[in-house]
């Protein structure tokens, strides 16, 4: 099977030595690439950057922004059978890229900001890709329902949610907690060390692949 996943940061510049990011390391992105990769599927790895090391076998496509993360799914969806999105892509860009260092001549600056396209939710509205589409949401609140919603909104089969307010779980670590949604039904998956948490995900979305 021919998979693209989306993983790690965006960087977002503001001025030749300046970016907007986030925590995102790129551990499950990547975690996911190699557990596919191993089970002997096509991986297209579409990742910002992460200093994980690449995994044997994945393709690697590095990206910078939100924008060039859009333009490569753009690119490459159509070829796929599964596309699983576990990027941190920004939502928001700075309106203005400066050509030049800014200069720290007042006390105050206010930067202003532009909503980012949202890749996820042009899978199928934009590019539309048919195959199984896989969703992350990380929330600080009401993790079930606002997983669901984005799962319905964006046309996911599934969504990976995980609750980012909890300590040593999540971003930029190495253990994460997650539960599955799918249209019809929920699944728990408890507290593990995230390449053993991408394992049984790769598992279980070939599974529901081959049931399809
Ligand atoms: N995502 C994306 N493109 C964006 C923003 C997010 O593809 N511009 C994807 C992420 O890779 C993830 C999913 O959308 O699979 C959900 O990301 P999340 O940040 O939880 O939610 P948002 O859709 O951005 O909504 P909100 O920030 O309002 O919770």
């Amino acid at each position: 099977m021919k998979l693209l996943i989306t993983a790690g940061p965006t960087r977002e510049p503001l001025d030749p030595v300046r970016f907007l990011s986030n925590r995102s390391s790129g551990k499950m992105g990547y975690a996911l690439a190699h557990a596919f990769a191993e089970a002997g599927h096509q991986v297209l790895l579409i990742s910002g950057p992460s200093s994980q090391p690449i995994p044997g076998g994945v393709d690697l496509l590095p990206v910078e922004t939100a924008e060039d993360m859009y333009q490569a799914v753009a690119s490459w969806i159509g070829r796929m059978d599964i596309a699983v999105f576990a990027a941190a892509v920004a939502d928001f860009t700075p309106v203005e890229v400066f050509s030049q260092k800014i200069k720290k001549s007042a006390e105050r600056m206010t930067l202003e900001l532009v909503r980012t396209k949202d890749i996820l939710g042009s899978a199928r509205a934009v590019f539309g890709f048919q195959g199984y589409l896989v969703g992350f949401a990380a929330e600080t609140e009401n993790l079930e329902e606002n997983a669901r919603g984005k799962l319905r909104k964006k046309g996911c089969d599934l969504v990976v949610a995980n609750d980012v307010s909890k300590a040593g779980l999540g971003f930029d670590s190495e253990r994460n907690e997650v539960i599955l949604v799918f249209p019809d039904r929920i699944e728990p998956l408890p507290a593990a060390e995230k390449v053993l948490l991408a394992d049984r995900i790769a598992e279980i979305v070939l599974e529901c692949v081959a049931e399809r």
